[in-house]
């Protein structure tokens, strides 16, 4: 079969990416311009700053990926663009990037899901996945259990009441004084606590088994933190950090252990910003080989915001037909399984 080569941009939050990837698996270059240093400043990602910092930064992020490459846009048989979800202004960017591009060059633009591209992340260094099996999905948007069925193909299993893993990470991590990004710097603090020193709840969805809930965690943190101001009580960093993680972590591998014996799964792939966490890597990770069930996870580049996953996705929407339209558009909440 001839080879495909497909040209990704991802630009959906606070990374102006850019990617070359070929027949889904082989990233040829891949290109972040991470803009955390400038949101660092406001404590988050400040959506404005975000699309101005992308339109700075798109054209020399696909420059880039193409000269990295070696390859050039007659060598390339489609651009595919994340067009949701994520900030509106922030997809704009790489959509109206991308349609450019594929327009003046001819090309066929093909749509990627932001979570789908997640997910196709585990495909690029692990040459053997194939659907179906099992996905547990943690980002700063999203906390799904999901059943990946085919290419692109999802039933969802379960997913967050309320806040996301990444999001309770990000909030709680402003409370303790960490600063943004959240997730990363918990799960360095955490290190050199004890994640037993302070029991935290850990909310059951009452009749959803694979539900999750993480708003009533946050709150037990806050009031901890309230509690020790008010009676003088000095907190561990640390420790605090680590309870908290450990709480996240072990809600996370708890519903996913017991879908994976309620369906039989004997493959799981981890996928979304949060699964670079490494207490959550390690704890899924024991628990699959308790279950004789296959881990996989991306590297930590590859499960944050990058474009090399948009482009695997891609490939397996390019072979089905599913290319977009000149009239393809930004679609900040669309919803997981849909096109
Ligand atoms: O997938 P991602 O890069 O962007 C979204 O699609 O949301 O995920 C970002 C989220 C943020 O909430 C960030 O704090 C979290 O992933 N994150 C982590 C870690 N690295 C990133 N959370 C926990 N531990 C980490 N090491
Ligand atoms: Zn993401």
């Amino acid at each position: 079969m001839k080879d495909i080569t497909i040209l990704a941009i991802e630009s959906s939050c606070d990374e102006t990416a850019a990617a070359v990837v070929r027949n889904g698996r082989t990233v040829l270059s891949n290109v972040i311009s991470s803009q955390i240093a400038l949101h660092t400043l406001y404590g988050g990602v400040v959506p404005e700053i975000a699309s101005r910092k992308h339109v700075e930064k798109i054209v020399p992020v696909v420059k880039e990926a193409l000269k990295a490459a070696n390859v050039t846009m007659e060598e390339i048989d489609a651009v595919a663009v994340t067009y949701g979800p994520g900030l509106v202004g922030a997809l704009l960017v790489g959509v109206s990037m991308a349609k450019g591009l594929a327009y003046a060059a001819k090309k066929p633009l093909v749509g990627v899901h932001h979570i789908e591209g997640h997910v196709a992340a585990n495909f690029i260094e692990h040459k053997d996945l194939e659907p179906p099996f099992a996905s547990l999905v943690v980002s700063g948007g999203h906390t799904h259990l999901v059943e990946v069925t085919d290419y692109g193909v999802f039933r969802i299993i379960g997913k967050t009441r309320d806040d996301a893993a990444g999001e309770a990470f990000d909030k709680v991590a402003r409370a303790i004084g960490l600063g943004y990004p959240g997730g990363p710097k918990v799960d360095r603090k955490a290190k050199e606590g004890n994640p037993d020193a302070i029991v935290f709840p850990k909310a059951k969805v009452g009749g959803a088994a694979y539900d999750f809930s993480f708003s009533g965690l946050k709150s037990a943190v806050l009031n901890y933190l309230n509690h020790a101001e008010m009676t003088g009580e000095t907190v561990n960093e640390a420790d605090l950090a680590a309870s908290f993680q450990k709480a996240v972590v072990d809600v996370l591998t708890e519903r996913t252990e017991a879908f994976l014996k309620e369906s039989g799964y004997r493959k799981l792939a981890v996928a979304g910003g949060v699964a670079s966490n490494s207490a959550l890597r390690e704890s899924l990770k024991a628990m699959c080989e308790r279950c004789g069930v296959s881990f996989y996870a991306p590297s930590p580049v590859l499960c944050t915001d990058n474009a090399a996953m948009i482009g695997a996705a891609a490939y397996y929407e390019y072979l089905k037909g599913a290319k977009s339209g000149w009239d393809l558009n930004a679609v900040p909440g669309l919803k997981l399984g849909e096109r």
